[in-house]
């Protein structure tokens, strides 16, 4: 049997060198190291041999099982090696295949209006601030003239982080920062920034939401100067010809407190789904900085006056482009963001 296996081996080894496709290679190894291969066949026999005979003959054809395989993955990878090589030379590797292109990103939406706002009110000579989303009681309410259960503050479901500490309801606090901040100076600026409410998400309405606040200070600056402001800023967001029209309202940190509102843009006022068919579409709150206010933050309101408003971000970008859902704009559907 010694003899059987030796000669096996070399009939095995020299049928491996003509062996030169991996069909061929495939059948080879079904022929002598598969389930019913010669060699497998020879292994099994071992049995008949007497048992003196047997450990040498093991031993043996172990060592032609392990070196027919070791043959055998060698020619596996020097087959595959030359039929990439064959690939290679008939042009079947296109290196010259453009890549996928990768999409650039762009500025969401929100941005986008943000800098169109900042934009307009630049040209009406006022500088942007930032104040912080996390505000104190203090900030936000009191010294916006809400001292603690004061009835007004039931206008902003918010969301505490403790008993002094909030998620800002809306950007005015940042109207106290800016004053303390550039006391004496006279003041224009514009306050953008997230708020946040604790409220029902709808169409209408988000939890999270940006503000624009305006605020100026200075020496007899007048109800007149604030009107013609948000017309201004009416007219270069929406179209020249936009008209404004104020109704009195109520906020504890401006007297007196104004709404505004402009003709409605779908309909131009004559009454449409958009406007709940009033003609008129809100632009904003607004008034003339409480003395309170302009106290607290530092302006003697004997000698000092100012105005403020407060804008949406995402309404206006609503009605710009036709939006439907205020929940599409942080939803993070790229469906819906690249199509601005
Ligand atoms: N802070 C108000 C709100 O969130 C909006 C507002 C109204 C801001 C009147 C103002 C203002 O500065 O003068 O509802």
């Amino acid at each position: 049997m010694l003899e059987q296996l030796n000669k096996l081996e070399k009939e095995s080894t020299a049928a491996l060198e003509t062996v030169s496709s991996s069909a061929a290679l495939a059948e080879w190894n079904k022929r002598y190291l598969g389930k019913n291969g010669a060699l497998t066949q020879l292994l099994r026999s071992v049995g008949q041999l007497p048992k003196k005979e047997r450990p040498v003959f093991g031993q043996a054809a172990n060592r032609v099982k392990v070196a027919l395989e070791a043959a055998y993955e060698a020619k596996v990878e020097m087959l595959q090696r030359k039929e990439m090589e064959q690939e290679l030379e008939r042009g079947a590797l296109d290196v010259t295949l453009p890549g996928r292109p990768r999409r650039p990103g762009h500025l969401h939406i929100t941005t986008q209006t943000l800098r169109q706002i900042y934009a307009i009110f630049a040209e009406m000579g006022f500088q942007v601030y930032e104040s912080p989303d996390v505000e104190t009681d203090e900030m936000n309410f009191e010294l916006l003239n809400m001292p603690p259960h004061h009835p007004a503050r039931d206008m902003w479901a918010t969301f505490w982080i403790s008993d002094d500490v909030l998620l800002r309801t809306h950007t005015s606090p940042g109207q106290i920062r800016v004053m303390r901040e550039r006391y004496p100076e006279p003041i224009r600026v514009i306050l953008p920034g997230k708020c946040y409410r604790y409220e029902q998400i709808t169409a209408r309405a988000e939890h999270q939401f940006y503000q624009v606040e305006g605020l100026a200070v200075g020496h007899g600056i007048r109800m007149t100067d604030l009107i013609g402001t948000l017309t201004e800023f009416a007219r270069r967001f929406y179209g020249m010809d936009r008209h404004i029209r104020i109704r009195s309202s109520y906020f504890p940190f401006t007297e007196p407190s104004i709404e505004a509102d402009m003709d409605c843009i779908i309909c131009q006022g004559e009454g449409c789904r958009v406007c709940k068919h009033s003609g008129w579409l809100e632009v904003g709150g607004a008034g003339m900085v409480h003395p309170v206010v302009l106290q607290n933050g530092g302006y003697d309101p004997e000698e000092w006056s100012g105005f403020a408003f407060g804008l949406g971000v995402e309404r206006p970008a609503m009605l710009k482009y036709d939006i439907n859902d205020i929940r599409l704009f942080y939803g993070n559907d790229l469906r819906f963001l690249r199509q601005f």
